[in-house]
């Protein structure tokens, strides 16, 4: 593969910028023509924000998997697509070849279409981090069936949710997974989901933990046995589903400041091509290059950076079943070293929590093989930032600090590594085709530099989120109701002298939590739901690794036992609910919160007072009962 839109000068990226915003149709479809398509577009682009209805590459036929396996047999076939490291160093690690990968998908592309599954199906995918999930999106992605992946951490009520709103009728899980020094039971939560979900037609289980589960008539079948039953049907190659432009590739439900999670819809053609040319230029992938991304494919990260984007560009992805504490603190080091990687993208949350570990963990290991760095999912701070480059990339390795979101798709806002200039703490500057602008609470414009505001997108890209799944009005008011005719993303930003962009953080009720974002209405609702307690109201609050933690004041009657009992019941319900990544990490009872006279809870005043701020807590003349705020500054945890 050779990338004719590589960036290679950062006077090059100013003037691709600049062309990329003048004329985008003109940009994006020059780069368009790097992919294979059946057929070629008739339209680049089409928008309004106001519906919003946004079509990129309309008339245009392809399939993604056909971008991301066939066109690379011939050249590419035996060079490594991905290369797996298992949860525990003594196993195996595999390699996969393209071509293996692609034979592997076909068979697979068969188990789903023997069950039953058609184009346009939602086909929910459960699993733990091994080259079945990849397998498993991209079979999908073959016989255009939708993927909506749930992240293995998320509970049974979660995954029924999810179920429902997407009306997914078939699972791909595992019987279980390892993470550290963990089994996690995935078959036996996925039973607990289908109670709910009598819909769901077929189950289909591979084996890596072989825990005992049960297998329902019927309903549940064997992976393997399955892949048995293709190989003896002879021909095993499955022909590409010729899908449109727009049509849907993905679901993936992410978290609001109301409501249930909403299902981020991404299509075919702006997803690949938005993923492929991010990943080639922020990166500056060269080919032959090791990249490892630590993320899980459960998040939008896996999705474009492990999966779509370097598969597309015929690069090398590693991926790692385990954690990055287990055996021991040194486990990534160890990875990069054993398999020379070049790339190594991860969370500012794992840099801190190795960073604790301090220095020991990096005796002995080479690192040598580090070209680039990057980091994603929460801003990052300047310490973790320095340690990063002082003792992972030895100072040589350009860090890229990369900002965007699940419904972005791709990266928007970050440095070229090597290319253009990092800032520590800074993702600096917006993507080709990305035009940031700042507006203040009314909507109005703040020009210059040396400024801060409510960030938002002002023109579509190419993997702009298209819908949210089966409730398209959601989408509107979410996302393109706030400022008319702009696309608005929650965070706050500064932008410094020079224009470089710093994400500031969420300016909604949602958290960010060890880079994964939770609506702290979906954390009160499964508070609520515990026995014993009448309201309650999450704030985040700074966290030394997590970046955000959680704390909850809650109104609590039920005291039969002690409140420490109290509060591990309480967190057990969230972990019920929504899953282990929502526990509150601080739980106070409180006799009432501080509600105006209309009845709104102030966060602002909790949100100091989980800050550990008890002076200068503003305004409060307009609580409904201003002493609630006394009795809560002299709780105790
Ligand atoms: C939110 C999106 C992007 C994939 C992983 C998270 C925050 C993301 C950065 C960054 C500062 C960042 C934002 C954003 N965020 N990257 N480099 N610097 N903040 O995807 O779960 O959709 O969360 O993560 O607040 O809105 P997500």
């Amino acid at each position: 593969m050779s990338y004719p839109y590589q960036i290679k000068s950062y006077d090059e990226y100013k003037e691709v910028y600049k062309k990329s915003i003048q004329d985008p149709e003109g940009f994006w479809g020059d780069i368009a023509k790097n992919f294979a398509w059946r057929k070629k577009w008739d339209k680049v682009l089409e928008w309004n924000f106001s519906e919003p209805n946004v079509k990129w590459f309309q008339g245009g036929k392809l399939n993604i998997t056909e971008n991301c396996l066939d066109r690379h047999l011939e050249k590419l076939g035996d060079k490594p697509a991905i290369i797996w490291e298992p949860n525990n160093p003594e196993d195996h690690s595999r390699t996969i070849t393209y071509k293996q990968l692609y034979n592997k998908v076909c068979q697979f592309a068969n188990v789903l279409k023997n069950n039953g599954v058609k184009k346009g199906d939602r086909v929910c995918i459960y699993m733990g981090m091994i080259p079945e999930l990849a397998i498993a999106v991209l079979a999908c992605a073959r016989i255009g069936a939708i993927h909506s992946v749930i992240f293995g951490g998320f509970s049974a009520q979660s995954i029924a949710d999810r179920l429902q709103d997407a009306k997914a009728e078939f699972i791909v899980t595992c019987d279980g997974a390892f993470r550290g020094a963990k089994d996690i039971p995935l078959k036996s939560v996925i039973d607990d989901a289908l109670i709910a979900c009598p819909f769901v037609k077929k189950v289909i289980v591979y084996t890596r933990t072989r825990t005992p589960i049960s297998m329902i008539k019927g309903r549940d079948v064997w992976w393997e046995d399955e892949i048995l039953k293709v190989e003896s049907q002879g021909d095993q190659t499955c022909d590409a589903e010729e899908m449109d432009a727009e049509d849907m590739l993905f679901i993936l439900y992410t978290s609001g400041s109301t409501g249930k999670p909403k299902g981020v819809v991404h299509t075919c053609a702006g997803y690949m091509i938005y993923t492929t040319y991010t990943f080639v230029n922020v990166f500056q992938y060269k080919p032959g290059e090791i990249h490892f991304c630590t993320a899980d494919i459960g998040w939008i990260t896996g999705h474009s950076y492990i999966v779509y984007g370097p598969l597309s560009a015929g690069a090398t992805s590693l991926m790692f079943e385990g954690i990055p504490t287990w055996p021991d603190a040194g486990r990534f080091w160890d990875i990069v070293d054993k398999f020379r990687v070049n790339i190594l993208y991860t969370a500012p949350t794992a840099i801190r929590s190795l960073m604790g570990f301090g220095l020991d963990p990096l005796k002995g290991k080479n690192l040598s093989s580090l070209r680039v760095l990057g980091t994603v999912g929460e801003p990052i701070n300047e310490e973790a930032w320095h340690w990063y480059d002082e003792h992972i990339g030895k100072k040589k390795c350009p860090i890229v600090d990369t900002w965007w979101q699940t419904e972005t798709g791709g990266t928007m806002i970050s440095n070229l590594a090597g290319i253009t200039p990092a800032k520590p703490s800074f993702a600096t500057l917006p993507m080709p085709g990305v035009e940031p602008i700042f507006v203040d609470e009314n909507g109005k414009e703040i020009e210059g530099n040396s400024v801060g505001g409510n960030l938002c997108i002002k023109q579509p890209w190419p993997s702009i989120i298209r819908t949210t799944y089966g409730d398209h009005e959601r989408c509107r008011t979410n996302y393109f109701a706030t400022y008319p005719n702009l696309y608005f993303t929650g965070d706050g930003a500064l932008r410094d002298e020079n224009g470089f962009y710093r994400i500031t953080g969420r300016v909604d009720d949602v958290l960010n939590v060890s880079g994964h974002r939770i609506g702290t209405a979906e954390v009160e609702n499964a508070i609520n739901m515990h026995s014993g307690v009448v309201e309650s109201a999450v704030v985040g609050y700074p966290h030394d690794i997590k970046g955000q933690g959680i704390y909850a004041y809650v109104i609590y009657t039920g005291h039969h036992s002690d409140d420490d009992l109290a509060r591990k019941d309480i967190s057990a319900t969230v972990a019920r609910i929504i899953g282990p990544i929502a526990r509150p990490d601080k739980i106070q009872f409180v006799k009432g919160l501080p509600k105006t006279r209309s009845g709104k809870i102030m966060r602002r005043i909790l949100r100091k007072i989980a800050e550990g701020e008890l002076k200068n807590l503003g305004d409060t003349t307009t609580l409904l009962d201003p002493g609630v705020v006394e009795e809560i500054k002299g709780g105790k945890l």
